[in-house]
């Protein structure tokens, strides 16, 4: 993962399948100067009535849209893989992506897909992280912005953000509070991708240059 681009800005392509708050929130980061040497090369959805492709049409950014209801995995990830590739995408933001991706997309993109998590993971992958945090009991919750691997919610982790769990919390002010945090977070993730600055080791994406910091550290402060 090297983008070196210094002369022309990051190409992005988002990916989602509903509201499309989050990519709204890019949007706006790069729109207001906060996410700068980058551009949003095309909106992608998979859902014809998403809310986040009609808005991306408003915004007048271009947008394609494969229905993959129906279709074989393999065969829709082909089309959204070209398409990504046809306007020069440096890096997918996966937006509320409702769709398991093909070992073949993956591959064909390695380092180069970013996912946002409304939980702290490792803890509630999968569906309504929210809710099953709430109905854990966690004091902290949060949300993940992590490297897309062949697991679900699984790849190295480029930045994360808590907030607590307040007593006069139900899960739906829990999902709002950290859907605010969300929004903060994919654009401040996407900008250190985008400075070149860190490096994904093992599972940790830290500044380059560093001195590598093994887990073996951990046992000489034991
Ligand atoms: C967000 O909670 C995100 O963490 C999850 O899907 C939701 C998408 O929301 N992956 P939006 O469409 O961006 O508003």
């Amino acid at each position: 993962m090297d983008f070196a681009l210094k002369d022309r800005p990051l190409r992005l392509g988002v990916l989602l399948s509903g509201r499309g708050s989050n990519f709204l929130a890019i949007a706006g980061s790069i729109r207001e100067g906060r996410l700068k040497g980058v551009e949003i090369a095309v909106v992608i959805s998979n859902v014809a009535e998403a809310g986040g492709l009609a808005a991306a049409r408003e915004l007048g950014l271009p947008t394609a849209l494969f229905v993959s209801k129906g279709r074989k995995r393999a065969e829709h990830d082909a089309d959204v893989t070209a398409c990504l590739q046809k306007h020069g995408v440096d890096l997918i933001c996966l937006a509320g992506y409702m769709r398991l991706l093909s070992p073949e997309f993956i591959a064909a993109f390695p380092d180069r897909i970013l996912n946002i998590h409304p939980s702290l993971l490792p803890a509630f992958p999968g569906l309504e992280a929210q809710t099953q945090a709430f109905d854990y009991g966690v004091k902290v919750a949060g949300c993940t912005v992590h490297f897309v691997d062949e697991h679900l919610d699984h790849g190295a982790i480029v930045l994360q953000r808590a907030i607590p769990v307040l007593e006069s919390d139900d899960a739906h002010s829990l999902a709002d509070r950290i859907l605010a945090e969300e929004h903060q977070a994919y654009s401040e993730a996407i900008a250190r991708v985008a400075s070149g600055e860190y490096e994904i080791r093992g599972r940790r994406f830290v500044k380059r240059g560093q001195p590598y910091g093994g887990s073996m550290d951990l046992q000489a402060h034991e």
